[in-house]
């Protein structure tokens, strides 16, 4: 819940609504995602009006320096004109018509194209739906699929890691294997999902080096596929940092190591780069650019039309191409969705490229990204945080009640959601992820806007330590 206290600072063309009745309407009838039903009946909700740049509204005319980019996703901030014309002269023209079987339209058409030439190596065909999730669903549908083609059907087990978050629909939620996700009132599916260790170096055992942790964590995804039998197993899934796991950044040979193993047994590699993709980590594919790895899919959403309109790809090989689309009679690649390669939403995202590549924000993430790090580092000062990670645009704060020792806050004490509050008070969101808090601001964020970000967190921090001192909780 916001607090309403942030900046007072008004944008000159709020809208005007009556909030009471947006508010009511929308306790009486809207489940939110991910709600925790005690504080939002209490609480209620915010009402975000307005954004702009890297900042956004809310109904009080406070203004927010929004540190996470939306929900990961605003990548080239908010409030792009060329974006919304595009949006609306694509509407204008063709709102929309099915993309089933052989009908397309033009902006699908040179989207898949463009993410073909920016995706690494052979992986040159694009298959489009609208969430994160739908692209890990139809990953997983597509290696099934793949897998039948080479008349290896028993080939079908997944392997994903605990810690990680792949979405919300019932495929992608059991591959999840983050705890604050996999609540037990929910059912998963387990048949053909099989989880190993989440490679958090900050919460390895103590007396190992991160190599010797790299080391444990490959030999155990080795035995877990031997125990399968590698005939059994399909794909491997693993996002390049773990997001809303922590924003994990794992040992530094952990990804090259773990696809080395899966090119031993046969089984797929799958980079879920539904955060990283598109300019967060500084380029536009993070998996081989950054982690010098040839997946054989790459799924994606947020960055690709940042947050404007709903879309994502799953982006696969030219190799699973060629086995699926082998000549056969019998086949039908019975899977999608009426919105796949829906021409307004890929009319977006191709601006959205556009602009990612005239205004050089890789770059400028290149340039400012280790700046964000260096500022959100000195931090540790205080004496609630234990750990400062990840990377570039993708960063997170781990509070702990002891450094020395990272010992946990209880669940009660609520940390992280204390935290991201207190910082609205000084006009700054952050998300709180259990005991952590995110950080992913828009990528057009400045060296003065960090300065900004970095100084309300300080301030929010110091604000939940003095009350947590208050309340003899330290
Ligand atoms: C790595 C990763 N994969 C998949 C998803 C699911 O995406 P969506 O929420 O668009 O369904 C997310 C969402 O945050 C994510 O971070």
């Amino acid at each position: 819940m916001f607090t309403g206290m942030g900046n007072q600072s008004e944008s000159n063309d709020m809208i005007t609504a009556d909030y009471n009745e947006v508010r009511l309407n929308d306790l009486n009838h809207f489940l939110h995602p991910y709600t925790h039903f005690d504080t939002f009946k209490k609480d209620g909700s915010a009402v975000m009006v307005k954004s702009e740049g890297v900042y956004v509204w809310d109904s009080n005319g406070n203004r927010y320096l929004d540190g996470i980019g939306g929900l990961w996703c605003v990548n080239i901030g908010h409030g792009r004109t060329e974006i919304a014309e595009a949006i609306a002269e694509q509407a204008r023209r063709m709102c929309y018509y099915t993309s089933f079987g052989a009908t397309t339209n033009i902006p699908a058409s040179n989207l898949a194209k463009k993410i073909a030439e920016l995706a690494p190596g052979f992986l040159n065909h694009v298959f489009f739906s609208l969430s994160g999730s739908e692209a890990i669903d139809v990953a997983m549908r597509l290696v099934h699929y793949y897998q039948g083609c080479r008349k290896k059907p028993y080939k079908k087990h997944f392997i994903s890691r605990k810690g990680a978050y792949h979405g919300a629909t019932l495929a992608a939620a059991s591959l999840t294997g983050a705890e604050s996700s996999r609540q037990p009132e929910f059912q998963y599916l387990t048949d053909f999902i099989h989880h190993v260790s989440n490679p958090n170096p900050y919460r390895r055992p103590d007396g190992m080096t991160e190599e010797e942790f790299c080391e444990v964590l490959i030999k155990e995804l080795e035995e877990k596929i031997l125990e399968l039998g590698p005939d059994n197993v399909a794909a491997f899934f693993a996002e390049p940092i773990m997001g809303a796991g922590g924003v994990i950044v794992p040992p530094r040979s952990y990804h090259r190591k773990t696809w080395e193993v899966c090119k031993k047994y046969d089984i797929l590699y799958i980079s879920d780069e539904v955060v990283t993709a598109f300019g967060r980590l500084g380029h536009m594919f993070a998996s081989k650019d950054v982690f010098d790895i040839q997946p054989d899919i790459i799924t994606s959403a947020k960055g690709l039309s940042s947050g404007y309109v709903p879309l994502a790809a799953t982006i696969f090989s030219d190799e699973i191409w060629d086995v699926i689309s082998a000549p056969n009679p019998d086949h039908l690649f019975a899977c999608g969705y009426t919105y796949s390669g829906h021409p307004v939403s890929c009319a977006a995202a191709l601006k959205n490229i556009e602009i990612l590549e005239r205004e050089k924000i890789c770059e400028h993430v290149r340039d400012v990204g280790p700046y964000l790090e260096e500022k959100l580092n000195t931090l540790r000062d205080l004496p609630i945080v234990g750990d400062v990670r990840g990377s570039h645009f993708m960063m997170g704060i781990e509070s702990v009640k002891n450094p020395e020792t990272k010992e946990f806050f209880q669940k009660e004490t609520m940390i992280g959601s204390r935290i991201a509050k207190k910082c609205q008070e000084f006009g700054l969101i952050v998300r709180p992820v259990g005991n952590f808090n995110v950080i992913s601001p828009p990528l057009i964020l400045k060296r003065n806007q960090i300065d900004d970000l970095v100084l309300a967190l300080r301030k929010g921090i110091e604000g939940v330590v003095n009350e947590l001192k208050k309340q003899g909780v330290m």
